[in-house]
């Protein structure tokens, strides 16, 4: 979920900080006024997550603290049998994402009601594929795709989901819930709705056994294992300077930033071609080593790689390098499309945004093939290229003339600690 002159404490894409300041006095106090935020907010009470078993603020630094589980799993006899209480106007539904009705109704809601810029100038637009593949990987459980409604009306006005995953932290494979769509309708906001979709999918996730979370937020909660920053690169710059997301930089005329962006029509690499079937067991290889050097990371095997990472139109795109000589496949990059919804504007109503994923470069430069990621999403008419801090993109990013967001993205673990916070180059996860 995905900055600059439109401060976002979410990842919704909301501009580039790529332009030189016009006023360095400006920008520093911009700077000061939210480090001031950043440390307020470090001491603000949470009454909801103080109760929950996360890496609590009292506690950081703390290093004579164990790595690993915060509580211990209790028998599954002992896991609440019935869901939590919610208000009496509304009640709980398990979402059949096989059901085009139920899909159409998610839909509506996180493209209504979901993650926004500060400005409120952009809001994710995930796809209804995009969603069925993010929310159905092997071995899901729909018990996870967890709904509220109206009970008089039957109006879908929250959600929130769960999908197995198997995390490394360090030496440990933890078997995790990735917790992600949590959205409450805007009308029914501020009512402490979401601490009660966040205990049901906990239970829920009880009832199947596993005890461990991982999720992201743009807010600061107890306490993020790594805070990531996105990045920015302008494909289609004049649709994105019209419709607010970066600004002309100083001296900049639109030609010259137009040519400033400008990428070549083809690949540069010999052999660069789009992931297939009969490749899941040589990427799955490649990515299983290349994540190995993180401190956090997915655990994939074939199967995740096959849903992962296979391409699917207009949701995830994977490309590789067959060596001509050798056939072998060398190296690997992927980004999946999340469009936002431009609010308000006259002219544009859809922003379309390649997110990076995983990227393997073993032997073409990690700079070159990402290159040729942005030559085929430009081609394939994105308009920006976004990615995290996470792993080694800081190596091409401003080679590759990204611009740091000013959108920050946390990175939580539940139930489980670990001694030191993370940089964000110690990370090998994306969450979507
Ligand atoms: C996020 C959202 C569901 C929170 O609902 P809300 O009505 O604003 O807040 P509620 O009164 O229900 O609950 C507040 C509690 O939820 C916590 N909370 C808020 N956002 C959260 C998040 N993204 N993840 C986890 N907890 C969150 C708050 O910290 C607070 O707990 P605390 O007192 O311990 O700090 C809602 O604002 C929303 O739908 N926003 C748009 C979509 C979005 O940002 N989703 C999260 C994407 S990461």
């Amino acid at each position: 979920m995905a900055e600059n002159d439109a401060p976002t404490e979410n990842n919704v894409p909301s501009g580039d900080n790529s332009k030189p300041p016009e006023n360095e006095n400006e920008i520093s106090i911009d700077a000061l006024a939210k480090k001031v935020q950043e440390s307020l907010s470090l001491s603000k009470r949470h009454k909801f997550w103080e109760t929950q078993p996360v890496g609590q603020f009292k506690d950081l630094g703390d290093t004579s603290l164990p790595e690993g589980p915060i509580e211990q799993p209790t028998p599954l006899s002992e896991v609440k049998q019935e869901p939590y209480n919610l208000p009496g106007p509304y009640e709980w539904i398990t979402c059949d994402l096989d059901s085009e009705e139920v899909c159409n109704e998610v839909y509506a809601l996180l493209t209504n009601n979901y993650v926004e810029d500060d400005e409120n100038m952009f809001r994710f637009n995930y796809s209804k594929e995009f969603l069925r593949w993010a929310l159905r990987p092997p071995g899901y459980f729909r018990s996870w795709h967890i709904g509220v409604r109206v009970k008089s009306s039957k109006k879908l006005v929250a959600f929130i989901t769960g999908i197995p995953a198997k995390i490394r932290v360090h030496d440990a494979v933890v078997l995790m819930a990735e917790v992600n769509f949590l959205c409450v309708h805007k009308k029914l906001r501020s009512k402490r709705l979401a601490p009660v979709m966040i205990k049901e999918v906990t239970r829920r996730v009880h009832l199947e056994n596993i005890w461990q979370a991982a999720y992201t937020a743009g807010v600061v909660l107890p306490t993020p294992i790594t805070t990531c920053q996105y990045w920015h690169r302008s494909l289609n710059p004049k649709k994105l300077i019209d419709v607010g997301f970066s600004r002309l930089g100083a001296r900049m005329t639109m030609s010259r930033t137009i040519k400033l962006y400008k990428l070549p029509e083809q690949t540069a690499t010999p052999g660069f071609r789009k992931m297939e079937p009969h490749d899941v067991p040589a990427v799955t290889r490649l990515l299983r080593n290349y994540l190995k050097q993180f401190v956090v990371a997915p655990d994939f095997d074939e199967n995740d790689i096959e849903h992962w990472l296979l391409p699917k139109e207009d949701v995830i795109d994977s490309y590789l390098v067959e060596s001509p000589e050798t056939h072998e496949i060398t190296d690997f990059c992927s980004f999946y499309t999340l469009p936002s919804s431009i609010l308000g504007n006259q002219n544009h109503s859809i922003l379309k945004a390649a997110y990076s994923y995983y990227n393997v470069a073993t032997k073409t430069p990690l700079l070159q093939l990402m290159n040729d990621a942005l030559i085929v999403a430009k081609k394939k008419d994105y308009d920006v290229f976004n990615a995290l801090d996470v792993m080694q993109n800081e190596t091409f990013l401003k080679e590759l003339k990204f611009g740091p967001g000013d959108g920050k993205l946390h990175y939580y673990l539940y139930n489980y600690r670990l001694r030191h916070v993370l940089r964000p180059s110690e990370l090998g996860l994306v969450l979507l």
